[in-house]
């Protein structure tokens, strides 16, 4: 961090209101541990961010944009002051920028200058291209943010207009909780080592999550459009509660409110004035790619169906849970969410519908004998695992081999908290668009923690778009959770994708991003793969796919 001279501070302050209130904080040292951040571009506006670490009650801080990395002459400026009441954090939407360019910002406080960011506003015309960073599922202490690495070494190489977050952007638990194993050796304990609680917990949760130099340098670098998922709260929440919140926590809503409230403290992201958690809205690039970034989890979610609560080998159970998946009162979206997209969709003219969201939208159904199998391996003791692990063998072999049978051709969908638990939504979806003439449909999704590809169908069969799920920042994946011995992770793999009919590509056992290159003729899903998130040194691994239809992936 430089310093400016007290006097050019002063020239600076005097001209802006809060001039007046400098003196009272003027002498307390601040410092800027948290780093620059910017989100939400549009073709004239971009929200900045950054957070004071200070004693002081209050501190006003300037902010500055300039098209030149040394602010030899300042495109736009202001001061505003923060407090305790926002964790000190600083975040300004700059207005009457011009479109398709390049900005730097800063922040100064008590003579202090911040890191320089680097941001874009979107182009007003002739957008031929967009690339975006697509990732969800960072982990403190999983591992080391090695992915958000990447995407800043290749945004140098190929720049990206901006990263795309599709939530899990913290994780919740304490120490001793998921994914906290080597934590401990990785230098990366959870922030207070407890559970995320209270609005204190959660502050500080990002603030450590900020002291990340790959994350920190990610957001310094390009701006970032973010939903959150479920762990920014706690794991599966719906509208009323969590699997992850339990009654002696307090109440539920006490506690969403808290996340939330660190959450829009901590993201750079455009808040809503009618009602700040309504943080579903659009992106536009012009006449190329209309971006709706969606809330699947927290606005209107119903309490997510869970095989866990029936006897699956019961078919009067499960087809009772079935058709509660297909119940058309089941809600995901919910109604206001709802007839803001059908508007924006009505209203767009551009050649790609992009539905950035946080669940699997494919229909990721198995022969039901298989799932059975995969759900007793799950629940195996080690002396059953041999067992289980065979069954599952069988089961894989006999659906393979017999498709038709009458017991591999009933389909269960392996997890209800995803777009399969609520099909009456997914297919309301797929409806809207059809009605709207909207044919090039992509879906993002994260929260898997691992890669896969679809085309995706309505109910009838008829094509409905393509997903494009990215792997996790470092969360781990299927690899982790399903005891397989590492020798058939590869015929897992293979296995999916042959059983489930509308998966055409899966990765299982990195984590990763994805590059989505939309142009005039294709979308093109570049995925870096990373061997581990163990070490700070790591190989990455390179897939490609892409569709100019929007419907079919291209050979
Ligand atoms: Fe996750």
């Amino acid at each position: 961090m430089s310093k400016l001279t007290r006097r050019t501070l002063i020239k600076a302050m005097a001209s802006t209101p809060v001039a007046a209130s400098l003196s009272g904080c003027f002498w307390f040292p601040v410092k800027f541990e948290h780093g620059v951040a910017s989100g939400d571009p549009t073709e004239n506006s971009v929200i900045i961010w950054t957070r004071v670490t200070t004693d002081a009650p209050y501190m006003p801080v300037r902010w500055e944009v300039s098209r030149n990395r040394k602010f030899r002459r300042v495109a736009a400026s202001g001061t505003v002051q923060t407090d305790g009441s926002r964790d000190f954090t600083v975040k300004v939407d700059v207005e009457r920028l011009r479109p398709g360019k390049k900005y730097y910002f800063r922040f100064i406080a008590n003579e202090v200058v911040s890191p320089v960011g680097e941001t874009r506003t979107v182009r007003r015309r002739n957008i031929n291209e967009v690339s975006l960073a697509v990732v969800s599922c960072s982990n403190y202490p999983a591992g080391y943010f090695n992915v958000y690495r990447e995407i800043v070494s290749q945004h140098h190489q190929q720049p990206f207009d901006a990263c795309l977050h599709l939530g899990d952007y913290i994780y919740e638990y304490g120490n001793g909780g998921y994914a906290t194993e080597d934590a401990a050796e990785l230098g990366r304990l959870p922030s207070k080592g407890t559970e995320c609680i209270t609005l204190d917990d959660y502050r500080k949760r990002y603030a450590q999550y900020r002291t990340d130099p790959d994350l920190k340098a990610l957001h310094a670098n390009m701006p970032m459009i973010a939903v959150w998922d479920d762990h920014e709260i706690a794991n599966d929440t719906w509208r009323d509660g969590a699997e992850n919140h339990q009654p002696d926590e307090g109440d539920f809503a006490d506690r969403r409110a808290a996340a939330v409230m660190a959450w829009l403290e901590w993201l750079p992201v455009r808040e809503n004035g009618d009602n700040a958690s309504h943080i579903y809205r659009q992106v536009s690039y012009g006449d190329l790619a209309s971006i709706y970034m969606l809330d699947t989890r927290v606005t209107a979610r119903d309490e997510p169906l869970d095989y866990a609560a029936i006897n699956p080998a019961d078919p009067a159970q499960l087809s009772a849970l079935l058709a509660n998946a297909a119940s058309p009162t089941r809600q995901l979206l919910g109604y206001e969410q709802k007839s803001w997209l059908t508007g924006a969709l009505a209203n767009s003219n551009a050649k790609w519908q992009v539905f950035g969201q946080q669940i699997l939208m494919a229909k990721m159904q198995l022969p039901a004998p298989v799932l059975l199998a995969l759900f007793g391996v799950l629940n195996a003791t080690p002396e059953q695992l041999p067992a289980a692990l065979q069954n599952m063998q069988l089961a894989i072999q006999d659906a393979l081999l017999n498709p038709g049978s009458p017991q591999n051709q009933l389909k269960l969908p392996y997890n209800l908290d995803a777009w399969d638990g609520f099909m009456a939504d997914r297919e309301w979806l797929y409806a809207t668009c059809k009605a709207l003439g909207k044919d090039r449909i992509i879906s993002l999704a994260g929260d898997t923690h691992n890669a896969w590809c679809s085309q995706l169908a309505d109910v009838s069969g008829a094509p409905a778009g393509i997903e494009f799920a990215t792997s996790s920042v470092s969360s781990p994946g299927i690899e982790t959770y399903l005891p397989v011995p590492p020798e058939q992770v590869e015929q897992l793999r293979s296995s999916l994708v042959a059983l489930i009919d509308e998966l055409q590509w899966a990765d299982i056992s990195q984590r990763g991003f994805l590059r989505l290159t939309l142009t005039r003729e294709k979308a093109q899903a570049d995925r870096t793969l990373i061997d581990t998130v163990k070490s700070q040194t790591y190989s990455t691994q390179m897939m490609q796919l892409s569709s100019s239809d929007g419907q079919t992936l291209d050979t």
